[in-house]
C-alpha cells in the first residue's frame, strides 16, 4: 500500500532523513521506533505530503505521491494523527470531526459521526466541548477520530501516547489493537517501543535519519542487544518529551 524508496528530506542544511526506505502492506501495523531526533516525524511528514523529499519517491496504492499535496492525499486516502494532536480547540468536538468529514457526501458524513461517537463513548459524553477542554487522553482519541472521518485507507500515526497517563496510554493501545482487528492499515510512531512491537506486525528501527534494522516486531523486540543500546528498557526518549496539550 505504501512504498518509501530512498527518500532524503532536509531542513534547510539539515539532513533529517537519509536515504529511508519502508514498505506498509495492506493490514499491516507497522511501527516506527527510534530515539529523538532519529527522524520520525519527519518520514510522517513527508509521506502526509507537508514536507517535500528532496530525492526519493513514495508510491501509495501503487500512485506516485512524491510531490502530491496533503489535501489531495486525504482524498486519496491516507490520514495523519500528527504529533501533538493539533486539534481545532476552540471548536467543540462535533465541530472537529464535522470539519475532518468535509471530503465525505452528506451521508457518509453523518454515518461516520456516528461511528466515531460508538468507538468513543469519551467523546460522545463530551460532544459539545470544546477541543481545549479535553483531557490528554481525551484529546487523542478526537485526533484519531478525527483522522478517520475521511475512513482512510492508511492511517499515520504519531506518537499517540505523548505524554498520556497509564490509564489513558492503555485505552489508546486498546484502540489501536481494535483498529488493528478491523483490518485497518497503519504506520506508527511510538516511543513505547515494548508495548508497540508487541502489537505490531513489523517495525523499524530510525536512528539518525536513517533505517538501521527492520524485522517482524517480535524478532525487534528480542534482538536484546540492539534494543538496550537504541531503545532501553523503559521506552523511547520518554524523559526528554514534553506533555501535549
Ligand atoms: N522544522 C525543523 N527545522 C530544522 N530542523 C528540524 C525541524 N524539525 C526537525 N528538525 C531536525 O530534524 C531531525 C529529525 O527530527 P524529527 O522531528 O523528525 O525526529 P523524531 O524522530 O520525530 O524525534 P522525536 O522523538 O523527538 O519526536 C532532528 O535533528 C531535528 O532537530
Ligand atoms: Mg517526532
Amino acid at each position: 500500500m505504501l512504498e518509501v524508496s530512498h527518500v532524503t528530506t532536509r531542513y534547510g542544511a539539515i539532513t533529517a532523513l537519509h536515504d529511508a526506505s519502508l514498505v506498509v502492506r495492506e493490514g499491516e501495523l507497522v511501527a516506527i521506533v527510534g530515539p529523538n531526533g532519529a527522524g520520525k516525524t519527519t518520514l510522517l511528514n513527508t509521506v502526509a505530503g507537508l514536507l517535500r523529499p528532496a530525492t526519493g519517491s513514495i508510491l501509495f496504492d501503487g500512485y506516485d505521491i512524491t510531490d502530491a499535496e496533503p489535501a489531495r492525499l486525504v482524498r486519496k486516502g491516507l490520514a495523519l494523527v500528527p504529533e501533538h494532536r493539533r486539534l481545532f480547540k476552540d471548536l467543540t468536538v462535533e465541530e472537529n470531526l464535522r470539519l475532518a468529514g468535509c471530503t465525505a457526501t452528506g451521508h457518509d458524513r453523518r454515518q461516520r459521526l456516528e461511528e466515531a461517537a460508538e468507538l468513543f463513548p469519551v467523546l460522545r459524553a463530551k460532544w459539545t466541548t470544546s477541543a481545549g477542554y479535553l483531557s490528554g487522553g481525551e484529546a487523542q482519541q478526537l485526533a484519531v477520530a478525527r483522522a478517520l472521518m475521511s475512513n482512510p485507507r492508511l492511517l499515520l500515526l504519531d506518537e499517540p501516547t505523548l505524554g498520556l497517563a497509564p490509564t489513558m496510554v492503555d485505552i489508546v493501545f486498546d484502540l489501536l489493537t481494535r483498529l488493528r482487528d478491523q483490518g485497518r492499515t497503519m504506520l506508527v510512531v511510538e516511543q513505547n517501543a515494548t508495548r508497540v512491537l508487541r502489537l505490531a506486525d513489523r517495525a523499524y528501527l530510525f536512528r539518525s535519519g536513517r533505517v538501521v534494522t527492520s524485522g517482524t516486531g517480535a524478532q525487534l523486540a528480542a534482538d536484546t542487544e540492539l534494543f538496550d543500546t537504541f531503545i532501553g528498557t523503559d521506552g523511547i526518549g520518554s524523559a526528554t518529551k514534553g506533555t501535549a496539550p
